[in-house]
């Protein structure tokens, strides 16, 4: 059997399966039922959080026999039943009731005209053709007005969807045409829980620590998530009888940064040790991470104090919780206004090392200034530990 890839294997095949969008699967499904289907619409979100599975399966279910034949299947259920002729059609690949026309590389005024032409025809079987014009955005503008009279009267028998990552971009004539929905970045621990059943359908066994990293590295697109994942299998698994994904090995293959070393950066800072923090920054430059990769996750490891000081909670922080409980007690050791400094010296550094030259030294230069920021030359700070020698209390950087 080939092998087929983890996104394309566990696309759902029901509304009910569609993680996260349920604000627009219980509105498609009510329209079904009461058998207001319009003729546009516009699918918009982040890549990969199920706008084209949506428009699959709600052409899928607008052409289902049983849909169409049993009222009380369709009040009840409302979801394509998988075994008619038409919805096997549809998962075959063969319907002639679904066309997928990608705007990105057919935009032009004539691409649109044939398609327009295609419009004409009705359905052989079933009641709708489908539609779904993807990454709309893309069309010209000579390209959205040679649309504009087929969506203003459609033919019964046409569904348009208009799938798009960029919404701003679509013009105002073809959005107040169609009814818009906005798909979701799916939330972390929704990720993590599809991850988790596909494993298990999979029969792999893998760390719930594993999981969310993968989680959070997708950034809220189950697809990336389901990417990445396969590439976890194909890395972490070396033999079929040991099906078992560890921590370790996803850190180790997203190159990840352990939450360590950030908490490092932090101890330097409250701890007046710059010899501790030219340590992070030569890990950061000996490994080969990415200087500017690592600020970004330097600063987000700063929002999670701020999340600490303003809610008095660690659980917006997307952290195993043995971390969790590491920002709670070294939060005491700043206050929320040095955290603010911090961040704001980095966002600024950010912006600046991009276009500077002597990267690394400057990059060691900006660690440095976070100590400053805890400890200002000239004062004593209350904020600095305990029992520490007079030495160390002194401004840094004398030699
Ligand atoms: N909400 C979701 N629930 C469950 N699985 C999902 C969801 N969204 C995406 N997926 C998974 O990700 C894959 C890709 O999703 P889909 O093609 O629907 O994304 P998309 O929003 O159309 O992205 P793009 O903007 O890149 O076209 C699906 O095959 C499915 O496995
Ligand atoms: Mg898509
Ligand atoms: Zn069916």
């Amino acid at each position: 059997m080939s092998y087929q890839v983890i996104a394309r294997k566990y696309r759902p095949k029901r509304f009910a399966d569609i993680t996260a969008q349920e604000h627009i699967t219980r509105t498609i499904q009510n329209s079904l039922r009461l058998g207001r289907v319009g003729h546009g619409y516009i699918f918009s979100g982040l890549r990969g959080v199920g706008k084209t599975t949506a428009a699959r399966v709600f052409a899928k279910a607008v052409n289902c026999s049983r849909m169409i034949g049993d009222p009380d299947y369709l009040k009840e259920i409302t979801e394509p039943c998988n075994e008619c002729e038409s919805c096997r059609d549809f998962e075959e690949g063969t319907s002639l009731n679904i066309s997928e026309f990608d705007a990105a590389s057919n935009n032009s005024v004539d691409d649109i005209r044939l398609l327009r032409d295609n419009v004409r025809y009705g359905p052989q079987k079933g009641r709708y053709r489908v539609y779904i014009i993807d990454e709309v955005h893309m069309l010209s503008t000579a390209a959205f007005n040679a649309f504009l009279k087929t969506l203003e009267e459609p033919p019964a028998h046409a569904i348009f969807i208009f799938a798009t990552t960029e919404l701003h971009k679509i013009p105002a004539t073809i959005s107040s045409r169609c009814q818009q929905f906005n798909f979701k970045r799916i939330p972390l621990e929704e990720i993590e829980g599809q991850l988790h059943s596909i494993c298990e359908a999979e029969q792999i066994k893998v760390d719930n620590d594993a999981l969310q990293l993968i989680g959070r590295k997708a950034q809220g697109s189950m697809r990336d998530a389901q990417s990445i994942l396969d590439q976890v299998i194909a890395f972490a698994i070396e033999q079929e009888d040991d099906r078992t994904i560890h921590y370790e090995k996803v850190a180790e293959l997203l190159n990840y940064i352990d939450d360590e070393q950030f908490f490092e950066v932090t101890d330097a800072a409250a701890e007046n040790d710059p010899k501790k923090m030219l340590d992070v920054a030569r890990f950061v430059i000996e490994n080969g991470y990415d200087e500017q990769d690592f600020l970004e996750k330097l600063i987000e490891h700063l929002r999670n104090f701020l999340v600490v000081y303003n809610l008095r909670s660690t659980r917006l922080i997307e952290r195993p919780e043995q971390v969790k409980e590491r920002y709670q007690r070294d939060a005491s050791r700043f206050d929320s206004s040095i955290i603010m400094q911090m961040t704001d010296l980095l966002l600024q550094a950010q912006k600046e090392l991009k276009f500077q030259f002597e990267y690394q030294f400057r990059f060691e230069l900006v660690l440095l200034k976070l100590i400053g920021i805890v400890h200002p030359v000239g004062s004593l700070s209350s904020t600095e530990g305990e029992g520490e020698t007079p030495e160390k209390k002194k401004p840094l950087i004398k030699n």
